[in-house]
């Protein structure tokens, strides 16, 4: 999709069309000014302003849509973004390649706020999610125009596109189903889109990993026909700063190995290397916007099959630290992989901070539903700049109790801990799990399972991956 800022209405051309404005039921945002056939469909109740409403009017000339804010009492930026979602995604039904979203100013926020917020939403909402289907269902939205005066406009509408579009990389990579995505894939497609914006990318493949003492990652992908990876990507502007780290879990596919699932949902499993993705996206936007922050991303991937190979309940393996953990059910497989990469992330980089993104519990689903993210952290500035990007990213993040003294719920026998806890505050042990794996780096674990994959269709987003991480991470990262 290409982006464009014109400041007028009058200049746009005949193509584009319709006209998207937004409509909330106060004197804020009042669409009289685009005609009197929009003010009489509102008034009289023809184009509603519920949330995400959708009217196609044709008014003095011009086709134009209506697309509701809901009360304005009840105004978020999250409700701007996914009105605008659900007008790119409604006009992309209808095979609508040029459109033109107004831009106004709000309560609370500036004009630029709105474009960036706009830019997002729409460019998420176009987005096909119809990968492999063999004939084309319909053509998405392909020329957005944002009308805005403001001085910023462009700027934000650049930087916006830059961000949704690396979410939107992150959504192929969710969306591949695994046999298109085996480890060594995710690490190509990581070095691919990482080299062409620019950063540096080394990637190891099996030998590689048992170079560097990757056991952890070795032991869940003993089941599968396919080589785990691990890709490092780097973007290093700044000689000598230490960098940040940021670890996805690329878990490609996730049968639970022995220990394994039960089939219902099983094939969701596909996106459990969304962490993986978000990092990746997220890497790729730096590089893209020359954030001038030192950057690292590091996605250990691997898959989770039942083979006669396979890693059983009660193996035993010993980290590069020298830690050594009993699995007694192989279905815990994100944190043995992070492991890997937490202490490598420390090791190799001394971090500033270190922060890992992982569709990592059904536990932290249960805590805080589909939308949220559990956060887990020792620092409490950390937490707060990361709540802070959540803030501007309009991703939620919940923090949740890093708790220690649940520490005793995975207490081996035989080995230093267990990989998990009893069946509460599961997300918490995990989180407590990886602390293990992390000596003094400032390190906070980001629980993603709830938003990273959404297998409802959306009036603002198809289903699938949803893209979560990118932006809250490109947010955390500019701004620290
Ligand atoms: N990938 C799953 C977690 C998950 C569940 C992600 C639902 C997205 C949606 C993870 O590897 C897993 O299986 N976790 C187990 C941990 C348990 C065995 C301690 C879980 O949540 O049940
Ligand atoms: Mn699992
Ligand atoms: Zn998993």
């Amino acid at each position: 999709m290409t982006v464009s800022v014109t400041s007028s209405l009058t200049s746009l051309d005949e193509n584009t069309t319709p006209v998207v404005l937004f409509a909330l039921t106060d004197e804020a945002l009042n669409v009289s000014e685009y005609g009197h056939g929009a003010e009489q469909a509102v008034s009289s109740g023809l184009a509603r302003r519920n949330h995400m409403d959708v009217t196609l009017l044709a008014t003095e000339g011009r086709r134009v849509l209506l697309v509701g804010l809901g009360d304005a009492k009840d105004f978020t930026p999250l409700r701007l973004k996914r009105a605008a979602g659900a007008a790119a995604r409604w006009l992309g039904d209808r095979n609508t390649t040029s459109a033109a979203f107004v831009a106004r100013a709000v309560p609370g926020l500036d004009e630029a706020a709105c474009v960036d917020l706009i830019v997002g939403g729409v460019v998420l909402g176009a987005y096909d999610a119809g990968l492999l289907k063999s004939k084309k269902e319909k053509t998405p939205l392909e020329r957005l125009t944002v009308v805005s005066a403001d001085a910023g406009a462009g700027g934000a509408a650049t930087r916006a596109m830059i961000v949704a579009e690396a979410a939107n990389l992150a959504r192929d990579l969710v969306n591949a189903p695994a046999n298109d995505l085996l480890p060594a894939d995710l690490a190509r497609r990581a070095a691919e889109a990482g080299r062409a914006a620019g950063l540096d990318v080394e990637v190891f493949d099996k030998a590689g990993l048992e170079r560097i003492g990757f056991t952890g990652t070795l032991a869940v992908s003993a089941g599968s026909a396919s080589e785990p990876s691990f890709t490092v990507m780097k973007h290093l502007p700044n000689e000598g700063q230490a960098p940040i780290v940021l670890v996805g879990k690329g878990l490609c596919f996730d049968s639970g190995g022995i220990s394994l699932k039960p089939g219902a949902e099983m094939h969701h499993m596909k996106g459990d290397m969304a962490g993986a993705a978000a990092v990746v996206g997220a890497l790729v936007a730096a590089a893209r916007l020359s954030l001038p922050v030192n950057v690292i991303g590091l996605i250990p991937a691997s898959e989770n099959m039942p083979d006669g190979g396979a890693t059983r309940p009660s193996d035993v393996i010993t980290y590069a630290n020298g830690k050594t953990v009993e699995v007694v059910n192989t279905d815990a497989e994100g944190r043995l992989v992070l492991a890997d990469a937490l202490i490598y992330g420390e090791r190799e980089f001394h971090p500033r901070a270190m922060v890992d993104l992982a569709t990592l519990t059904g536990a932290c689903v249960v805590a805080v539903g589909g939308e949220i993210t559990g956060l887990f952290t020792d620092h409490d500035d950390l937490a707060n700049d990361l709540l802070a990007a959540a803030e501007r990213s309009t991703e939620p993040v919940w923090r949740l109790p890093l708790y220690h003294p649940y520490r005793t719920k995975f207490d081996s026998g035989v080995a230093d801990m267990t990989n998990c806890g009893d069946r509460w505050g599961g997300s918490i042990t995990a989180a407590l799990f990886l602390a293990e794996f992390v000596d003094t780096a400032k390190w906070a674990h980001l629980d993603i399972a709830g938003p990273a994959f959404d297998d409802t269709d959306k009036a603002f987003l198809a289903r699938g991956g949803t893209g979560y991480g990118v932006s809250l991470l490109v947010e955390y990262v500019e701004k620290s």
